[in-house]
């Protein structure tokens, strides 16, 4: 008798206990409701974020309405200036004043949380800042450049104000991070990855824009994982929040998947009743097809996307256009080169003026339809996500089940040919030595193969069944549910 064989059957029965595997009773889930978002001490209802939308398109009228929906309300600070009539003889201190404006007539509409957008690129950064922290806005993003340089940390977090950085990869974040510690010994609250599907200035090189390496779904993950590093050292949390393109609730449960806390939108509020831009913008993005979409060089020195307009075609088209410069209020901008001034163009356009301006927008503004208002905006993204959680988590229990027959079956094969295996591999072999045949050796070692292939099959079964049983009780213990009774042994 070989022993060899019988302990090599023997070892191959390792693994082969019984498991009970739980049911997983979808019904039993009273599906919850959007997580909500925490940024430092603001916690939002909703964790969606209207973007900061300049030049003058998101003021208090829209960021109010989205604060008083549980979500979190933006005003737009760069050249808000524009919408007094004296902005070309006091641009800057008209900005600032017309922000404390729009600030505090947001605060007078809503309890809600409220945040002002400033892009670091515009030569008043520093005092859009400083009137956002006088005026105590709950959050401040900054977007259009890495806020390292002179942020006035203790003013910020002795108001109150949390910080937020826009970016657009793994690697700014890192830099922005780091030199925080490095200068200020304190980290930004929360960070907004914004991918190339978004409106208005975007953060890639040109030929980045369509390529799938640099999509949100790609970089949203990357960038987790970084923030999940700062998060361990500094005992804080820090939630990635991902724009650009999100236009359903099923893409809002998509990026939570990946690891988003929360989610910034731009396009799909400028077409709500509230959104402060005039009805002629907002109807260019009811009208406007996919072909329309286009991408721009701006004079911010970044791409940008927008809808085609006449303006658009008559600055490609090389006609000269009127330069009217209030000032200098983009760091990049230099008036001997520009050929126009965008923040003319972008506040023409707010105010209807499509033919003497353009409107920044979403790569997906052709799937707008109609109007509506933000309320309703809010209910159906809910119940989208809702859908979208449900739908996933039948599909998983589903795909559970499926784990469970494969597993079983494969068991009994598997178990059927060990024992089969062993009695005729034993009779046979004890039946050849009798007669002296050698060549017996080869079809106890194909048995044995077969054997191991069956068992590796199991093993590969027994794991998908496993990962998916994780995934569920990782569900199921998040709405303190934890099953019982068993299917049984498997
Ligand atoms: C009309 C418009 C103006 C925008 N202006 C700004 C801005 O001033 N500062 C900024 O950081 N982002 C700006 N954005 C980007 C938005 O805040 C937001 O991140 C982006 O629109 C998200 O992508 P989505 O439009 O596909 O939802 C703008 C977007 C649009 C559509």
């Amino acid at each position: 008798m070989n022993f060899d064989i019988l302990r090599r059957l023997q070892v191959n029965r390792i693994g082969l206990r019984d498991i009970t595997w739980p049911i997983f009773d979808l019904s039993r889930i009273q599906w919850s409701r959007m997580p909500k978002l925490k940024i430092g001490d603001s916690v939002a209802k909703l964790p969606i974020i209207q973007g900061g939308m300049g030049v003058g398109i998101s003021l208090s009228g829209l960021a109010s309405a989205v604060a008083n929906e549980g979500g979190i309300g933006v005003i737009a600070a760069n050249s808000i200036g524009m919408l007094d009539s004296d902005y070309y003889a006091s641009h800057k201190d008209a900005n600032a004043i017309t922000l404390r404006k729009e600030i505090r007539k947001a605060k007078e509409k809503t309890s809600g949380i409220i945040g002002v957008n400033i892009m670091v690129a515009v030569n008043d950064f520093h005092e859009l800042l400083r009137v956002a922290i006088e005026e105590k806005v709950d959050i401040v993003f900054l977007g259009a450049g890495l806020p390292i340089k002179g942020i006035p940390v203790d003013a910020l977090r002795s108001a109150g104000v949390k910080v937020v950085p826009i970016v657009s990869s793994a690697r700014a974040v890192q830099i922005i991070f780091k030199s925080w510690l490095q200068k200020y010994n304190d980290i930004p609250d929360a960070v907004v990855v914004e991918g190339p599907k978004a409106g208005g200035h975007l953060g890639f090189k040109e030929e980045q824009i369509d390529d799938p390496d640099f999509a949100l779904e790609n970089i949203l993950p990357e960038l987790v994982t970084v923030i999940k590093d700062y998060e361990a050292k500094s005992h804080k949390s820090i939630p990635v929040i991902a724009a650009g393109g999100v236009f359903t609730g099923a893409d809002i449960y998509n990026l939570f998947k990946l690891g988003a806390s929360g989610v910034q939108m731009g396009t799909r509020f400028v077409a709500t009743h509230e959104c402060d831009a005039d009805i002629r913008f907002k109807e260019a993005y009811v009208s406007c097809r996919e072909e329309d979409i286009v991408i721009i060089k701006s004079p911010v020195g970044m791409p940008g996307r927008a809808i085609r307009s006449k303006f658009l075609e008559e600055l490609s088209s090389g006609k000269k256009i009127e330069l009217k410069c209030a000032w200098k209020c983009l760091k990049s901008c230099d008036i001997k080169t520009a050929r126009y001034c965008i923040s003319l163009a972008l506040d023409n356009a707010r105010r209807g003026i499509l033919e003497k301006g353009y409107a920044f927008a979403g790569s997906n503004a052709f799937r707008i339809n109609n109007i509506i208002s933000v309320k309703e905006l809010m209910q159906e993204l809910q119940k989208q996500y809702l859908y979208a959680k449900e739908n996933g988590a039948s599909r998983l229990r589903d795909e559970y089940e499926k784990a469970l027959e494969k597993l079983s079956l494969v068991k009994e094969e598997y178990l059927m040919a060990l024992k089969n295996g062993f009695n005729s591999l034993k009779d046979e072999y004890i039946r050849n030595i009798e007669k002296g045949l050698i060549t017996f050796h080869e079809e106890v070692e194909a048995g044995m193969s077969k054997i191991s292939l069956l068992k590796a099959e199991y093993l590969k079964a027994m794991d998908n069944a496993n990962s998916l049983k994780d995934e569920l009780m990782d569900m199921f213990e998040q709405y303190s549910l934890f099953n019982r009774p068993n299917t049984g042994e498997i």
